[in-house]
């Protein structure tokens, strides 16, 4: 999805601006040169792809506000990018300026009279995760991409991941949160010296906001225990709605649940094929379920234990914390990079009420044919949130037609149009859709006064965009 052309290399440097932000940033940290800036111009999948006017990097909350302010008084849009592992185009710019986070990566003390640590909103998950084992803690939110996704990219686009059943999304994690406006003033909250009851919750509104309320440069995150013990099975399923009928039932008898993950047999064949490993299961399984379990004491008998007599389970493949575990997460945890390895995906992840999840899935496939002769299907996705990841590939990645016939079967099963991904650009025309029409005028009204220009990511979670294939943004990218 390409909605603007490709502007002449000559149009490309802003060379003015480029020598205000020198100023700021210092000459190292404003790219200008085009094999350097590629990166940072297209998305993880590949399927959108921009132009950047240039890419800045501040290293300090100070210097983001002044490039916000070197920016505005320019005009033109600023797109926030921290690790550019987002999946819906809402870090790629189309003829703006990207602001990259990764120099903002301080690892503050790690608090373990509350369990929580602060730290920049450019440190990668991973890094975090690191930071604060050694203190038996680590982070509530655990996603596959966290050795490039940052704490703020995580922030804004409320990421979810593999842990939501037992610690909630990126918001659920929030403490505290500083970040730069787009007029470059710096709001802050900080529970500690600000009272946390009453008003405004800073946290919660840059929560989802997809870089277009404020750049997050800090953030103080509430961490969780490092279990000692963990244990996982790989469990196949008859069919989906055996799989879905044994979530209430896996809830109730496994208090310290962790994980229910979903792969669909293409999903599971594209991955075993994919990393090199043998097929988990003689016979290929319909629905393929991941179950974990984490205390601080051994619990495999117990994982064992829960599974014995679920309806319609085939088969379950089980291990506790070593290679094994790693092993089966691979089923799970590769999908996305075993996709990506085929070709360029339509990717629509969705929210289901879980009822309507296997007749959603089954509803799935004569739509996806009927996108075209090559088409091909993979589902996947966290399943006890009734969050599903719907891919489609051998479809060609600027068309929108096969996106809007799942969207339009995700509403009519009275799903929503984005779970855990965001809207970024690649749903923002499905809003007035999806939203009731007294939410978008609060969502319209809180970016009013607080980017009143439009500087800050044009287009990402805009009610008012055109469909993008109609939408050629003008000379500075709106
Ligand atoms: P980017 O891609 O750089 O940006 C994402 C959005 O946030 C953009 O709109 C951008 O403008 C904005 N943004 C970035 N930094 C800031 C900031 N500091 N302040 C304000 N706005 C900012 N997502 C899930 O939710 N759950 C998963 O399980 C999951 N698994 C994934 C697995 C793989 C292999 C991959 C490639 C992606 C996965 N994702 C998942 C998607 C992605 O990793 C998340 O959306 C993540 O939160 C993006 O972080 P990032 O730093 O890469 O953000
Ligand atoms: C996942 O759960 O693995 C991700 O959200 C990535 C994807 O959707 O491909
Ligand atoms: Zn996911």
């Amino acid at each position: 999805v390409n909605p603007s052309p490709v502007p002449d290399a000559a149009e490309r440097p802003s060379s003015e601006l480029a020598a205000d932000l020198a100023a700021i940033v210092g000459p190292d940290h404003v790219l200008t040169e085009p094999s350097v800036i590629a990166g940072y111009e297209t998305d993880w999948t590949g399927r959108f792809q921009g132009t950047a006017l240039l890419v800045v990097r501040p290293r300090s909350a100070e210097e983001v506000g002044a490039v916000l302010r070197a920016c505005g008084a320019r005009g033109g849009g600023v797109v926030p990018q921290g690790g550019n592992t987002g999946l819906v185009g809402g870090a790629t710019p189309y003829g703006h300026v990207v602001l990259s986070t990764t120099r903002l990566d301080e690892l503050g003390p790690v608090d373990e009279v509350v369990a929580e640590v602060e730290v920049g909103a450019g440190a990668t998950l991973e890094a975090v995760q690191a930071h604060v084992a050694p203190n038996a803690l680590t982070t509530g939110v655990d996603i596959a991409a966290r050795g490039s996704a940052t704490i703020g990219g995580m922030v804004a686009t409320d990421a979810g991941g593999t842990r939501t059943v037992r610690h909630g999304t990126m918001r659920s994690q929030l403490v505290g949160i500083e970040a730069v406006l787009a007029d470059g003033r710096l709001v802050r909250h900080d529970p500690r010296a600000d009272a946390d009851a009453g008003g405004v919750h800073l946290p919660s509104l840059l929560a989802g906001s997809e870089g277009t309320l404020g750049i997050v440069t800090r953030v103080r995150l509430r961490l969780v225990p490092r279990w000692r013990f963990r244990a996982v099975a790989l469990v196949a399923f008859e069919d989906l709605a055996s799989a879905c009928a044994a979530i209430p039932r896996l809830r109730r008898s496994l208090p310290d649940l962790e994980a229910i993950e979903f792969v669909d047999q293409a999903g599971l064949a594209l991955v075993s094929a994919h990393a090199g490993m043998a097929a988990p299961f003689r016979a290929a399984p319909a629905a393929s379920v991941l179950v974990e379990t984490a205390a601080d004491r051994p619990v495999l008998d117990e994982l064992v234990a829960a599974l014995d007599g679920l309806p319609g389970l085939h088969d379950a493949v089980a291990a506790d914390d070593g290679p094994d575990r790693t092993r089966l997460w691979s089923y799970r945890e590769r999908v996305t990079e075993a996709i990506a390895a085929v070709g360029v995906p339509h990717k629509l992840d969705v929210g289901l009420p879980p009822a309507t999840i296997p007749a959603f899935v089954a509803a799935l496939g004569p739509a996806v044919v009927a996108a075209g002769p090559e088409a091909r299907l993979v589902v996947f996705g966290h399943l006890a949130a009734g969050n599903l990841h719907v891919n489609v590939l051998g479809v060609d990645p600027a068309s929108e037609q096969v996106d809007d016939v799942i969207l339009q079967l995700v509403l009519a099963h009275g799903g929503s149009i984005g779970a855990e991904h965001g809207i970024g650009r690649a749903k923002a025309r499905w809003l007035s859709r999806a939203r009731s029409p007294g939410e978008l005028a609060v969502q319209v009204a809180i970016k009013r006064a607080l980017d009143p220009g439009g500087l800050l990511n044009p287009g990402v979670l805009d009610p008012g965009v055109a469909p993008a294939h109609d939408h050629r943004p003008g000379p500075d990218g709106r």
